[in-house]
């Protein structure tokens, strides 16, 4: 059996050890031989293929490192046109390629469906800093970006509490705000202001207003995807207005322009960026990463195609891919975490 690996999208801390399980996994309980595609679909998308033999050496000792030894691509798209998606199914029956496993977002999932459609087995494992693949309770990485973002929040508070400031920092996440959401509270910011629940200006002013009274310093978690009440522009246009639909950012630099003049203190804002998406993943990330490449390789073995694997409660899943492709999940309205936050007088600029 022939099985090709490939990362796909942004890149995310434990990719390398998602690679490393489902090779070992398959080495040791099958015999497999495992190919490494570069680059994401790019590497079956040129003249040649691009791609790099995997045995059990070449994944040792990468667990802990961040990004992804095979390269990684969120432009390539062999599904664009026919003659693209005929030369990548040609590229991986050159290769003898039995099966895929495709680790990526939502948008690789979406290309693995079509290419599944299209005679190629596939297994998916979902990635993502975001956490918002629909069915996936937990994705690899969030842990590791929650506390990269909760570490940069606490040192923004004591420079924030030295100079009595506002200070804003915006998180990753593009449409879903878990990222602001649990980093916010983990760093105890004062205002959480979310992609799911358009905030009022007037509401994130009255907050540090009064606690400016107090002679308190103020913190706002702000997740790039959120937009104000009537907002002159929403994601969605800025998303489809831009040359780089994915690149968002600024709504950090928007709110310190409409906060600025409603307060007294100073305010600034810090734009994380991808900072988040670098380094080493946590171990609970490397947990995780290490039992998602292992239950693909179960789904290869078993024969159980066009599945993306998946977190439902404490339980290893799978769902078929048509049931993923081209979907993200927001944070519920009813989620308890947002109840929590609003219990314990944290903002979710609601006015
Ligand atoms: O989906 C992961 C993510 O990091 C988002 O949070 C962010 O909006 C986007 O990717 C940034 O992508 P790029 O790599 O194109 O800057």
């Amino acid at each position: 059996m022939r099985i090709g690996v490939l990362t796909g999208g942004g890149d995310c801390p434990g990719l390398n050890a998602v690679i490393r399980a489902v090779t070992k996994s398959l080495l040791r309980q099958c015999g497999a031989e495992v190919i490494g595609i570069r680059n994401g679909f790019a590497g079956l998308m040129g003249e040649v293929p691009q791609t790099r033999p995997l045995d059990w050496d070449s994944v040792s000792g990468i667990l802990m490192q961040g990004g992804t030894m095979l390269g990684t691509s969120n432009k390539a798209n062999p599904l664009r046109d026919e003659a693209t998606a005929e030369q990548a199914m040609a590229h991986a029956r050159s290769l003898g390629l039995d099966a895929l496993v495709a680790i990526g977002g939502d948008g690789t999932m979406a290309i693995a469906h079509g290419i599944a459609q299209r005679g190629l087995p596939i297994v998916g494992v979902p990635k993502t800093i975001d956490n918002d693949i629909v069915g996936c309770e937990r994705s690899f990485g969030f842990d590791t970006a929650v506390a990269t973002v909760t570490e940069a929040i606490e040192r923004l508070q004591t420079t924030g509490q030295s100079h009595g400031r506002v200070m804003i920092v915006e998180t990753m996440g593009r449409y879903a705000g878990w990222i602001a959401l649990e980093a916010g509270l983990a760093g105890a910011a004062d205002v959480i202001l979310l992609p799911e629940i358009d905030y009022s200006v007037e509401a994130v002013a009255a907050v540090c207003r009064e606690r400016e009274r107090r002679g308190r310093h103020s913190l706002v978690c702000i997740g790039e995807g959120a937009k104000p009440r009537g907002g002159a522009m929403t994601v969605e246009r800025r998303v489809a207005d831009s040359p780089d639909p994915v690149r968002l950012g600024g709504v950090a630099h928007a709110l310190r322009e409409q906060l600025q003049p409603l307060l007294e203190s100073e305010v600034r804002a810090t734009v994380l960026g991808h900072v988040q998406r670098g380094g080493t993943p946590t171990p609970f990330d490397r947990v995780l990463a290490t039992q998602f490449g292992n239950e693909a390789a179960q789904l290869v073995m078993a024969g159980q195609f066009n599945r993306m694997v998946t977190l439902q409660g404490e339980r290893l899943a799978s769902l078929p891919l048509a049931e993923v492709a081209h979907q993200s999940r927001q944070v519920p309205l009813d989620h308890p975490l947002l109840r929590t936050a609003r219990q314990i007088g944290v903002s979710l600029g609601e006015g």
